[in-house]
């Protein structure tokens, strides 16, 4: 059987189909150009057929769960805030998920209601970082991952340190070492290093990392993404396709020694 593959215009027309055709001046639930480089990649790094079954930690209003129901896979979302736990319920319920079948339940990720080793599959995609616990979410990620399961993260990345976020765009505090919350909203955005993905996804919790990638350098992150134009910029959804298809490989090709904003990896649970 052939591998699900999720192309970045292939998401695109899953968003429209989810959420209409707004959603290509107006963008909607954090879907963005880091959405089109993360979604295609993760889905490569879930390695998937039609019928697995996937566990996505942390999907707010992410159409992500439901794009993969579109191909055929189930998948059980587990996130905190019970009224984005609705939405996915009320897209699925209005026919939006495919032939997969799609199960969300309100729950934490630093303690998951779920039996060991029971997923062959987990993803969690650019929400770990908001998570207070991020030490418990990878060992509660390994517990519930088969031996041999694959798990697919994206979080923030840094080096060593990273001193400013979204410096002049929004004001965050840094309240420690690679963490800054957003004054007025405190949400919480947190940094990793190498040495933290180890620890928390990877040796330090029985996984081993097997692949990782990154995105957002000098070009896509300090000129684009964290420019002051981005809120003029922001929307135009199709002007991120050409970004993440074409500025994003060749940034990743040309730049790759400066630092990127995010690290995708994947990880696989030892047996
Ligand atoms: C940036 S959003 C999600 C991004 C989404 N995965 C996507 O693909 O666009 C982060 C989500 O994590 C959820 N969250 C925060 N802490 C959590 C926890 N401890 N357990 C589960 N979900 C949590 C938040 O409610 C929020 O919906």
């Amino acid at each position: 059987m052939q591998p699900v593959k999720l192309s970045a215009l292939r998401s695109i027309m899953y968003e429209i189909a989810i959420n209409g055709w707004n959603v290509l001046v107006e963008t909607r639930n954090d879907f963005s150009l880091w959405r089109l480089i993360e979604y295609p990649k993760m889905t490569e790094y879930l390695e998937l057929k039609p019928g697995d079954r996937v566990l996505d930690i942390g999907s707010g209003t992410s159409s992500y769960p439901l794009m993969l129901t579109h191909e055929g896979v189930d998948v059980v979302v587990v996130e905190l805030d019970a009224d984005r736990v609705r939405w996915q319920e009320a897209k699925a319920a209005e026919g939006k998920a495919g032939s997969g079948r799609l199960f969300a339940v309100v729950g934490d990720a630093s303690c998951l209601p779920l039996r060991d080793a029971t997923f062959e599959r987990v993803t969690s995609i650019s929400a770990i970082e908001h998570m207070h616990d991020d030490v418990a979410v990878g060992a509660e990620i390994s517990r519930v991952l088969a031996p041999g399961g694959l798990g697919a993260i994206s979080v923030p990345y840094t080096k060593t340190e990273r001193s400013s976020f979204f410096a002049g765009l929004k004001r965050f505090q840094k309240i420690k070492r690679n963490e800054f919350v957003q004054e007025g909203k405190g949400t919480l955005v947190r940094f990793y290093t190498d040495a933290d993905v180890e620890q928390r996804f990877g040796s330090g919790v029985g996984c081993r990392i097997t692949k990782r990638s990154f995105f957002g350098r000098k070009l896509l992150n300090d000129w684009y993404h964290e420019s002051r134009l981005n809120r003029y910029w922001r929307s135009f959804i199709l002007k991120d396709w050409l970004l993440a298809t074409v500025v994003h490989s060749l940034e990743e090709r040309l730049l790759a020694h400066q630092e990127p904003f995010d690290i995708m990896f994947q990880v696989e649970r030892v047996g």
